[in-house]
């Protein structure tokens, strides 16, 4: 059986936490997209391990794996190990043949490439992700697999690294230097191979995955970043690369959909949104200069700014990656509609219900109000019974920026034992809180699997175990 985690919102959920909890019964953890742009600090033993490629199951010993929808930085990957090595840990890392590879060009040109769009920029985490993705698609990358096999290695090479440097030198006006340097690269990852060898560290990891399952184990599908943010359901352009969502977890994977479908898919829904990267935000508080589009901090409203850095700085929402600062605002319904709808959720963790502990009153964008300027033709979203109100969030990013959200209110709840709660359980959460979270699992139609009300993993309500 698989249990598979999903993103509902823009990353930053919280999926670490919940991957760690219910983790514990699974043997193998597989991450299915993404690559070295995630973040997730895992504790383990009273250590903290801040990991951004290394599935969080192998901190723990379990078999963590890096499907072949993954984009692999070897360098981030070893890093990670040798790190975790020192401190007396021993993962067992398996990586896809067929993942792809982030070369250092990808880098680069991710730099070079976000520099140039100005208002378009996705606001990347610059570690290559999106170019990769290119490659990938257009028949031109590495693969984990071409490392192990020289020859293909420097054909490969051959063939792409002159047209990265003519695009960077002539498109862009660059200089270039070992980056792009064929003979530089070709003895570099032609070493990340022999040691990918040599730890027997490579899968055919639908095969691999199948076995485990056939063999009664239980398969956990890790999810990075989340639904907005991904290339086909997200608010493009301002996306990754990838599909968060459920449906990547079996092309990234290798498993059949009828495998994954017949397992459960876990919405992780944190409690506000928050955001790193650019693009619009209706339930926006404040902003953050930089990712905010149009930010302007001499015209912000001095009460929505103290909101804003009061769940910021409570809710740590600084990234694990870069550090930056994330834009915060309130839960938006209509974005967690159309997760559920795209994922078809089978059950709900919402995380960080703590951080909002304190407030008078907690607010949801619950529907959306369509600006007078769009026809009902180009607004397609589901919408209320009295054609009004969008329930769900419109096909396109600039549809999405016009529209107003309509709050819905609730009485804030107290700050409390957490830890307590988390022992006693689901009745012991304060009853606005319940009820913050009811209304959630009613809109959605979906239960409630676990409630996340501090940042430990013993912090954490579990109401479902999925494979129980
Ligand atoms: P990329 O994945 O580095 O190409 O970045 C594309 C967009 O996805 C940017 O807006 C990033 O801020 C966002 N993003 C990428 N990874 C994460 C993540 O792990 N959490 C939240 N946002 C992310």
């Amino acid at each position: 059986m698989t249990v598979t985690i999903v993103g509902a919102q823009l990353g930053d959920e919280g999926k670490g936490g919940v991957v760690d909890l219910y983790g514990d019964t699974a043997d193998v953890v597989a991450r299915y997209q993404g690559g070295d742009n995630a973040g997730h600090t895992v504790v383990h033993d009273g250590e903290e391990y801040k990991l951004s490629l290394v599935p969080s199951g192998a901190v723990r010993g379990k078999v963590g794996v890096l499907g072949n929808g993954c984009v692999v930085n070897p360098e981030t990957l070893f890093e990670e190990i040798d790190a975790l090595r020192e401190r007396g840990l021993d993962p067992d890392v398996r990586v896809a043949e067929r993942a792809h590879v982030i070369l250092p060009y990808h880098r680069a040109l991710d730099g070079i490439e976000e520099e140039e769009k100005d208002d378009l920029a996705a606001g990347t985490t610059g570690r290559g992700i999106g170019p990769t993705y290119e490659d990938k698609a257009g028949r031109r990358g590495v693969r984990i697999g071409d490392l192990l096999d020289p020859d293909a290695l420097r054909d490969r090479l051959e063939y792409v690294v002159p047209q990265k440097k003519a695009l960077a030198e002539e498109v862009f006006g660059k200089e270039t230097g070992e980056a792009f340097d064929i003979d530089h690269l070709y003895d570099t990852y032609r070493e990340f191979g022999e040691r990918l060898a040599e730890e027997d560290m490579t899968v055919d990891c639908g095969t691999f995955l199948q076995e485990r399952i056939d063999a009664d184990e239980s398969v956990m599908l890790e999810g990075a970043q989340g639904t907005s943010i991904d290339i086909d359901h997200g608010i493009y352009p301002y996306v990754t690369s990838s599909n968060p969502t459920a449906g990547g977890a079996t092309v990234g994977t290798g498993l059949g959909p009828t495998v994954v479908g017949q397992g459960e898919v876990i919405g992780i829904i944190k409690a506000y949104l928050s955001r790193v990267g650019t693009g619009p935000l209706p339930t926006e508080l404040g902003g953050v200069e930089g990712q905010t589009p149009d930010y302007d901090p001499a015209g912000a409203s001095a009460d929505e700014e103290e909101l804003a850095t009061y769940i910021r700085d409570e809710g740590g929402e600084y990234g694990t990656v870069t550090g930056r600062p994330r834009r915060v605002g309130w839960l938006d319904m209509p974005m967690l509609r159309h997760a559920a709808r795209a994922n078809g959720f089978t059950g709900l963790a919402i995380n960080h219900i703590d951080v909002l502990a304190g407030l008078d009153e907690v607010k949801v964008g619950h529907s959306y109000e369509f600006d007078a300027a769009d026809s009902a033709s180009n607004q397609n979203a589901a919408r209320s019974d009295d054609g009004d109100e969008l329930l769900t969030m419109p096909p396109t990013t600039e549809q999405w920026g016009r529209c107003e959200a309509t709050f819905k209110a609730f009485d804030g709840w107290e700050d409390v034992d957490w830890a307590a709660v988390a022992e006693e359980g689901y009745d012991a959460i304060p009853e606005n809180a319940r009820t913050y979270l009811e209304y959630v699992s009613d809109e959605l139609e979906t239960p409630i699997y676990a409630v996340g009300v501090g940042p430990g993993r013993e912090e954490t309500v579990i109401v479902e175990t999925p494979d129980e």
